[in-house]
C-alpha cells in the first residue's frame, strides 16, 4: 500500500501510555501503529496482527471478533456495528454500515397488544426482539476489500478463546448479576452464560464451543458460513421455534452497505463520523453547528453548558421527528447541516433562560404518520489507514437468546425503532414515522465512531452508551478543540441532553454547586445520575509532537465497578 503523508512520520512516533497494562504489549514496536479497545485480551490481539505486518483493517477485523468472545454481554456476532475507516490507499473516508435489518415478516405495531398499547420487554428479551445481525458480515467484508492477511489467521485467537476459554472479569459478573433472569429464561443461554443458573465468581472459565465452531465457519466459508445453507436454516428454526420471525431469507439478503460519512466543520476542525443510519454524524455536527454562532469561550461557565445543553436539545428533537433509515426516506435531511437551518434553530435561544420543549414542538409538529451493551475500539497502522468501530447488541447481553447450536447472543436492537409513535425506547428516546418498524429497515442508532481533523493533528474516538453516545463525542470533541489531549477527553465529566426527557443528566463533578444553582434558576432540570456513563476510547496523533497518545476511559477500568454501560 503507498504510504500517505501523515504516515512517513509513523516511523518516529513515540508514545504516551495513560492506562498501562490495557494498551500496548511490548512486541508492537513504535512503527506498527496503535490499539485502543475495552478490553485487554482483544488489545493484544490487534497488536499482535499489526507487529506481524497485518494492516489495521486486518487488526480491527481480529479485534472485533475477538470481543464479540471475551465481551458477550457488549457485543458479538449477534449484533452491529459502524466502521469508519480512512483508506491512505484511496484518501478516502468511508462508513461500513452493518447495522441489524428488521426482518421481512415484522410491521410497525409488532409490539403492541389489541389495544394499541406497547407489550412490556417485547422488544427487549427473546428472538423476537432480534434484527438480522451484520457483524459476521462486516468481518468478512473488510476481509476480502480492506485485508491483507487470511481470515483464518484472523479469526484464530477469537475462535481459541472460544473454545478453550477464558477467566470471565467484574464486568462479565456485574452484567450477569444485572441479567441473571433473563439469561435464565432460556436453557441454552443459562448453560453459556451462568454458572448451573447461578452468576458466576471472577475467574471461572467461560468456554464457548458452540460459538467456536461458528467461527470456524466463518474462517472457512466467510460470509455465506453464516448467512446461508444449514447452518442459517437451524439457526431460523431455533429462532421461530421460540417465537421470533426471521426467516431465512432475511439472513441471505443481509449485506453490508457502504455509505459516504457526514463531514462538518467547526472552528477550523473537521468532524467526520457515520450518517443514517446512524443518528451521530447529523445530531453530532448539527449541535455544533448551532454552538457555532457563539463565541463560547466569551461566556461563563454556566452559559457555556446552558448553550451546549441547548444545541443538544435542538438536535436531538431533529433526530427524534426526523431520522431513521436514509433507504426508506423520501428525501435527504442535508438541509439539517446547511448554515441557514442552524441560524433558525439559534434563533429560538434565550442567553438566560432554558428553552421549553413546546416551543420547538410548536414550531414544527412531528410527523405522525402511518405508521456495558456495546463498544469502542480503534486502531491505524503504518500505512496510514484509520479504523474506528463501534459495535453492540444492544443492551446487556442482548435478547438474552442464542439460537441452538450456534453459540450466538442475539441482539436487541429492534428497542432501537419508534415502536410506537412518541413511545420511550429503552434509552428514553422517542421517534416517528421515519424510524418506524418496516421490514428490511435499519433502526436509527446513536453510534458515532468520530474522527477528528486540523491542522494539529487528528483525533480518532468512540464509546458505548446508547443515547448519551453523541453528547458525549461532542463534550470531548470540545475539549480537544479547546486544548484538550486523549486523556482528559476520556476522563471530563459528562453531562447529557436528548430533548426527551427533558431533563439534563449529569455524572457528579459535571458540574460545580454555583453552576447547578444557576442552570436551574435559568429553568434546566437537572437529575444526577447515579451511575458513570460511557467507555471511550481516543487515539490522538499530535502534529507538533508528531506523537500519539491513546487513552482509554478510566470508566470501564475493570477494577472499577461502577456501571459503566
Ligand atoms: O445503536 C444504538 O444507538 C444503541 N443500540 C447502542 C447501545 C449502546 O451503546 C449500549 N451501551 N450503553
Amino acid at each position: 500500500m503507498k504510504t500517505c503523508k501523515i504516515c512517513i512520520s509513523w516511523f518516529f512516533v513515540s508514545f504516551l501510555f495513560f492506562y498501562s497494562g490495557i494498551l500496548f504489549s511490548d512486541e508492537l514496536s513504535q512503527s506498527d501503529g496503535a490499539v485502543v479497545t475495552s478490553n485487554a485480551l482483544a488489545t493484544k490481539v490487534g497488536e499482535k496482527i499489526l507487529a506481524d505486518g497485518g494492516n489495521a483493517y486486518d487488526a480491527a477485523t481480529a479485534i472485533s471478533a475477538m470481543l464479540s468472545v471475551v465481551e458477550p454481554f457488549a457485543s458479538g456476532l449477534g449484533g452491529g456495528a459502524f466502521w469508519l475507516i480512512y483508506d491512505a490507499e484511496s484518501e478516502e473516508y468511508k462508513v461500513l454500515d452493518a447495522r441489524e435489518t428488521a426482518p421481512f415478516q415484522s410491521h410497525n405495531d409488532m409490539y403492541l397488544d389489541e389495544n394499541n398499547n406497547v407489550i412490556e420487554n417485547a422488544s427487549r428479551i427473546g428472538p423476537l426482539a432480534a434484527g438480522i445481525p451484520g457483524i459476521p458480515a462486516v468481518l468478512s467484508y473488510v476481509n476480502t476489500k480492506y485485508g491483507s492477511k487470511k481470515m483464518n489467521t484472523i479469526l484464530a485467537p477469537a475462535y481459541h478463546a472460544a473454545k478453550n476459554g477464558f477467566p470471565v472479569n467484574n464486568r462479565y459478573i456485574r452484567g450477569a448479576k444485572y441479567k441473571k433472569e433473563w439469561l435464565n429464561q432460556y436453557e441454552e443461554t443459562a448453560s453459556i452464560f451462568l454458572n448451573n443458573g447461578q452468576v458466576p465468581k471472577k475467574g471461572w472459565i467461560l468456554k464457548q464451543p458452540d460459538l467456536a465452531n461458528t467461527i470456524k465457519k466463518i474462517m472457512v466459508e466467510g460470509h455465506k458460513g453464516f448467512y446461508t445453507g444449514d447452518f442459517a436454516k437451524k439457526m431460523v428454526e431455533s429462532v421461530q421455534n421460540n417465537g421470533g420471525i426471521w426467516s431465512e431469507e432475511d439472513l441471505n439478503r443481509y449485506q453490508v452497505i457502504e455509505r459516504e460519512p457526514v463531514r462538518s466543520t467547526y472552528n477550523g476542525v473537521s468532524i467526520i463520523a457515520p450518517g443514517l443510519p446512524s443518528s451521530g454524524g447529523l445530531v453530532l455536527s448539527n449541535a455544533l453547528n448551532i454552538l457555532s454562532g457563539f463565541d463560547l469561550d466569551k461566556f461563563s461557565p454556566t452559559i457555556q453548558k446552558h448553550l451546549i445543553i441547548e444545541a443538544l436539545r435542538r438536535a436531538y428533537y431533529e433526530r427524534a421527528i426526523k431520522m431513521g433509515d436514509p433507504d426508506f426516506m423520501y428525501e435527504s435531511l442535508a438541509f439539517l447541516l446547511t448554515p441557514s437551518f442552524s441560524a433558525k434553530q439559534r434563533e429560538s435561544i434565550n442567553i438566560n433562560y432554558a428553552t421549553d420543549n413546546k416551543v420547538l414542538e410548536l414550531a414544527e409538529p412531528p410527523y405522525q404518520g402511518q405508521g456495558s451493551d456495546t463498544t469502542h475500539f480503534a486502531v491505524i497502522d503504518k500505512f496510514g489507514n484509520r479504523v474506528a468501530v463501534t459495535q453492540s447488541i444492544n443492551f446487556w447481553f442482548g435478547s438474552a437468546f442464542v439460537p441452538e447450536g450456534s453459540g450466538i447472543l442475539l441482539n436487541n436492537e429492534m428497542d432501537d425503532f419508534s415502536i410506537k409513535p412518541g413511545t420511550e425506547n429503552g434509552y428514553g428516546l422517542i421517534g416517528y414515522n421515519a424510524n418506524a418498524i418496516e421490514p428490511g429497515k435499519r433502526m436509527l442508532s446513536s453510534m458515532t465512531p468520530t474522527f477528528l481533523e486540523s491542522d494539529k493533528g487528528f483525533v480518532i474516538l468512540g464509546t458505548p452508551g446508547g443515547s448519551r453516545i453523541i453528547s458525549m463525542i461532542l463534550l470531548s470533541a470540545l475539549d480537544w478543540i479547546s486544548g484538550g489531549d486523549a486523556k482528559s477527553m476520556v476522563t471530563i465529566p459528562r453531562f447529557h441532553h436528548q430533548y426527551h426527557p427533558d431533563y439534563v443528566l449529569y455524572e457528579e463533578k459535571a458540574f460545580s454547586q454555583i453552576e447547578i444553582n444557576n442552570l436551574e434558576e435559568m429553568g434546566h432540570k437537572l437529575k444526577k445520575s447515579n451511575r458513570q456513563f460511557g467507555n471511550m476510547q481516543v487515539i490522538q496523533w499530535s502534529r507538533k509532537k508528531n506523537e500519539i497518545n491513546v487513552a482509554s476511559d478510566p470508566r470501564g477500568r475493570e477494577k472499577e465497578l461502577t456501571d459503566v454501560y
